[in-house]
């Protein structure tokens, strides 16, 4: 059975006992599954004290950011080696950093790499506007995301790598890209890495969806052949929400455990 990834990004919600709360009201819902990862990305202050709260057998964590020095004079930044006993992900190159904080395509590129060189998996964000979707230049920006984020990466290290197809117009918005449009855009990032890294690499890669992703519209996208999981915004900062998703994952993956039993 395929394993599904689900990441909860907290973004700058949630203060240390909100975090607290929503943790210990999740792990009430959310039982252990072999077949689901559960991953929850709070703030930057959170993660310390989360890492001591969580069961480890039913949570990893995620940082948002970090910055891709090790260390220095970086005034405000915290690096992927101060991480690395945390977090088992990093979220990198999410819109809100590439549009709000003008993260350019050289900067993501260096963090990926400082991920990796610290152990700790990057989750690559990439994504089209609405205007590049119109003008008809998704793949393009796709390519161009693609080919500067993993630039630094050898065949393995993408292989081990995650990415999260985000239509940036469907972040935030309810406005959720139809399944085909999902379809389209992760077999094109499939056949990205195949073309640069090799079968292996693509094969191995995990493929998330985000944007406006909640418990009702999960089946659609589990049915992507190609699809590993969710990058979840909005509805991971409501644990009923949250564990639904989960919840309705298991239920797909029984349903579909039970037709492939039946061929
Ligand atoms: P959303 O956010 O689920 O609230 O659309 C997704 C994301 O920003 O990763």
């Amino acid at each position: 059975m395929r394993k599904i990834l689900i990441v909860g990004n907290w973004k700058m919600n949630l203060n240390t006992s909100e975090a607290s709360l929503l943790v210990h009201r999740l792990a009430e819902r959310i039982k252990i599954h072999r077949d689901i990862e559960v991953v929850l990305a709070p703030s930057m202050l959170t993660l310390q004290p989360l890492s001591l709260q969580i069961d480890r057998r039913k949570f990893r964590l995620a940082a948002q950011n970090a910055y891709f020095r090790d260390e220095g004079a970086f005034t405000g930044e915290v690096s992927f080696t101060m991480l690395r006993d945390l977090v088992h992900y990093v979220i990198i190159g999410h819109s809100e950093r590439r549009h709000i904080f003008d993260e350019t395509l050289d900067t993501i590129r260096d963090k990926v790499a400082a991920a990796v060189r610290n152990e700790i998996t990057p989750i690559l964000c990439v994504g089209e506007t609405k205007t590049e979707r119109l003008d008809g230049e998704t793949k393009q920006v796709l390519h161009d995301q693609l080919m500067s984020g993993l630039s630094n990466l050898t065949a393995k290290e993408v292989g081990a790598a995650v990415i999260a197809y985000e239509p940036v117009w469907a972040i935030g918005s309810g406005d959720i890209a139809a399944p085909d449009k999902v379809a389209d855009a992760v077999s094109y990032i499939r056949s990205y890495v195949k073309d640069v890294f090799g079968a292996r690499g693509a094969n191995k890669l995990r493929v998330l969806y985000g944007g406006s992703v909640t418990p009702d519209v999960i089946s659609g996208y589990l049915g992507i052949s190609g699809v590993d999981g969710f990058l979840v915004g909005g509805a991971s900062l409501n644990y009923e929400s949250f564990s639904g998703i989960v919840e309705s994952t298991r239920k797909w993956q029984r349903r579909h455990a039970e037709v492939e039993n039946e061929r």
